[in-house]
Parts: structure tokens; sequence; C-alpha cells
């Protein structure tokens, strides 16, 4: 098979499509012929080697695909050979076959082209995970979601308004909160111009956010408490601002707040399929109904993954950047 190799830490140059030993399903495994994957931030990390696959995972890049089932390893039941699939990736998505623990598959939302259906493992398990799971978001609560233009923040947008939620994003750009906008946020903070705290707060009637999913890190964790809401729970799962921080415990006692941070990659596999397992039931229906559509950006061949990562870097994009086989 063919993968995206990376050579040595780097920039985007050192990535390089090669010949590589086939993948192979293990025990309990299922082989994917990839049709696409999809870029995330943790795989520019990877290629500067800043991050660092788990242990047993693919050396090769790639956290998410969609594909088709060409082999079944043993004790593997529930799947044939065939089967149209989306698949939550410890690693390997930048390549032409990858190996994947079954409870990690997902079937693909009636309505979405297989290709698109690159870009949904991720989002909808980290949005999943940490919004519904974790935060227990609810209808009428409100929910800040920092980024809100990137992949996680799209289908967050989206889901949590699904869920009857009103929805607060912050990105950099008027185009990026137009976009937001249309996928369901009615307030909106240009983060460059605008201090997000007294925002929301205006917005809300002095009460702020019930849920904050947070990808800023140490930079946002004193604002991220002083704008929630009594009772209310923040969710951190990206360190683009750093990652040690500060923040007045004094504050976020008064608001009974709970702070939690998350990373999905280093979860047990046991809990990456209880997780699969509750966003095919709880949000595969809403993708079905149109509540939440899949945003790709653009759509790159996966030998010019480089490519890929310079418009991600960038923050060119709305949405996902795919990458196709
Ligand atoms: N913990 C986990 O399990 C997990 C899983 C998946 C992703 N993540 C993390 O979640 C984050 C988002 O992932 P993604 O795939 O959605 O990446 P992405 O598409 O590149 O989105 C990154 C977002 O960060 C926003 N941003 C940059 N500076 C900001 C600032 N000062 N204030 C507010 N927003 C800012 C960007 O907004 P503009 O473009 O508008 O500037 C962009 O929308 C990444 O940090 C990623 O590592 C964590």
């Amino acid at each position: 098979m063919h993968a995206v190799v990376i050579t040595e830490p780097g920039g985007p140059d050192v990535l390089r499509w090669q010949e590589v030993p086939d993948a192979v399903a293990g025990p309990g495994e299922v082989l994917v012929r990839v049709t696409a994957s999809a870029v995330n931030r943790a795989d520019l990390l990877q290629r500067q080697g800043f991050y660092p696959p788990p242990r047993g995972a693919s050396a090769y890049p790639g956290l998410e695909c969609s594909g088709v089932i060409a082999a079944l390893g043993d004790g593997v039941g529930g799947w044939s050979v065939g089967d149209e699939v989306t698949a939550l990736l410890a690693g390997g998505g930048y390549a032409e076959l990858v190996a994947v623990p079954a409870g990690q598959l997902m079937p693909v939302p009636r309505g979405v082209p297989l290709l698109d259906a690159a870009g949904l493992a991720e989002v909808a398990c980290t949005v999943w995970s940490n919004v519904v799971m974790d935060a227990g978001l609810s209808a009428g609560d409100v929910l800040l979601v920092h980024g809100g233009a990137g992949g996680i923040g799209t289908f967050a947008i989206q889901a949590a308004a699904a869920l009857g939620a009103r929805v607060a994003v912050t990105a950099g750009s008027a185009d990026k909160l137009e976009r937001c906008r249309e996928l369901g946020a009615d307030i909106l903070v240009n983060y460059r111009e605008q201090d997000f705290v007294e925002a929301v707060k205006a917005a809300t009637e002095g009460r702020g956010a019930d849920v904050v999913l947070d990808v800023m890190g140490a930079a946002y964790l004193q604002r991220n408490v002083d704008v929630l809401a009594t009772g209310g729970r923040i969710q951190v799962i990206g360190m683009q601002g750093g990652t040690t921080g500060e923040i007045n415990l004094g504050v976020l006692m008064g608001k009974r707040g709970q702070l939690r941070a998350t990373t999905l990659r280093a979860r047990p596999a046991s809990e990456k399929a209880a997780i699969c397992a509750r966003v095919a039931a709880e949000a595969w229906p809403l993708v079905e109904s149109g509540a939440i559509s899949t945003v790709t950006d653009r759509v790159i061949p996966l030998r010019d993954a480089a490519e890929a990562h310079r418009v991600v870097e960038a923050s060119e994009h709305v949405g996902k950047v795919l990458l196709a086989v």
C-alpha cells in the first residue's frame, strides 16, 4: 500500500507519499480500504514531532477515515466485507489501508457521501463525548464554542442547536462568523476585536455560558471561568494558547463550576467504542435528518497532504479539509 510518511520532524514538506508494507487486521480489528481521510490539528503537531502516536498505533498520521471494509480480523462480528464505514483512528488514516478496532467503526449516516464521511468521526466523537456525555448540554443551555468555524466548531454549533441549546461562538473574521451564524450560532464574537466575556454576558442578560468548549487552553482559562454561568462546565480540548495557566479558584467555586480537560486519542479502545456507539445512536439520526450537515472546506489528494497541512496551519479553512486517496 501507499501511505503518507513523516520522514523527519518538521514543516509540511517532510510528508512523503511512499510505498510501505500493507496494514493487517489483528484480532478484533477490521481492515479498511480508505476512501478519504481528513486533517486534524493533532496531525500538524505529530508532523512537527510534538505529538507521538500512542503505543501500538500506526506511525502514519490520520485520526479518521471513511472507506470500505476489505477484511475482518479474528473474532469480529456485526460487520461484513464491503460495508461502507467511517472510523475513529489512533493513527494511520493517511494511507490506502488501515487496521482499526471494530468498536471504532461507525456506519456512514444515510445521505452522506462516503467521501464527506471521512471528516465526521473525529469531530462527532470529540463533540459528543465532551459536550453531551461529559457536560450534559441540554435544551435551553448556552454553549460557547471557541473556534466556531473550525472542524470541531462547525459540528459543535449544529449539534448544540439541534439539541435546543443557544450557541455563542468565537472566530477570527466576519466571514467566518457569518458561516457560524448560518450553521445555527446566534451570539457571534470576533476574538480579534471583542472581549468574549463581555459579549456573551451582554447577550445572555449577564448569565453567561452553561458549557464552554475550549480549544485555546491557557490563554482563555481565566476568561472561560469568568464567562461561566452558575453550575457551568468548561471542557478544554485544545491547547492552541498554551498549556500552563492560572485561574482564580474562588470564582470557579462561587459558581460551583466544573473544569475538565480531555483527549480522545489517548483513551482506551473500550472508551472509544462506547463513544462511537453513542455517536452512531444519537448523533447520526441528527445527520440523517439534515439537522447536522458535513462541512467540507476542500478536498485535496492524499498524496498532496503537505498542501492540506499548509491550509490548516494558516487557518484558511472553514470546517474540514479532506484527503482523498
Ligand atoms: N482533545 C481532543 O480529544 C481533541 C479532538 C479533536 C480536536 N481537538 C483540538 O480541538 C481544536 C480544534 O480542532 P479542529 O480540528 O477544529 O481545528 P481547526 O479546524 O484548525 O480549528 C481551529 C480553530 O481555532 C480557532 N482559533 C485560533 N485562535 C483562536 C483564538 N484566539 N480564539 C478563538 N479561536 C481561535 C480558529 O479560528 P479562526 O480560523 O477563526 O481564527 C479555528 O477555527 C484543536 O486544538 C485540536 O487539537 C482536540
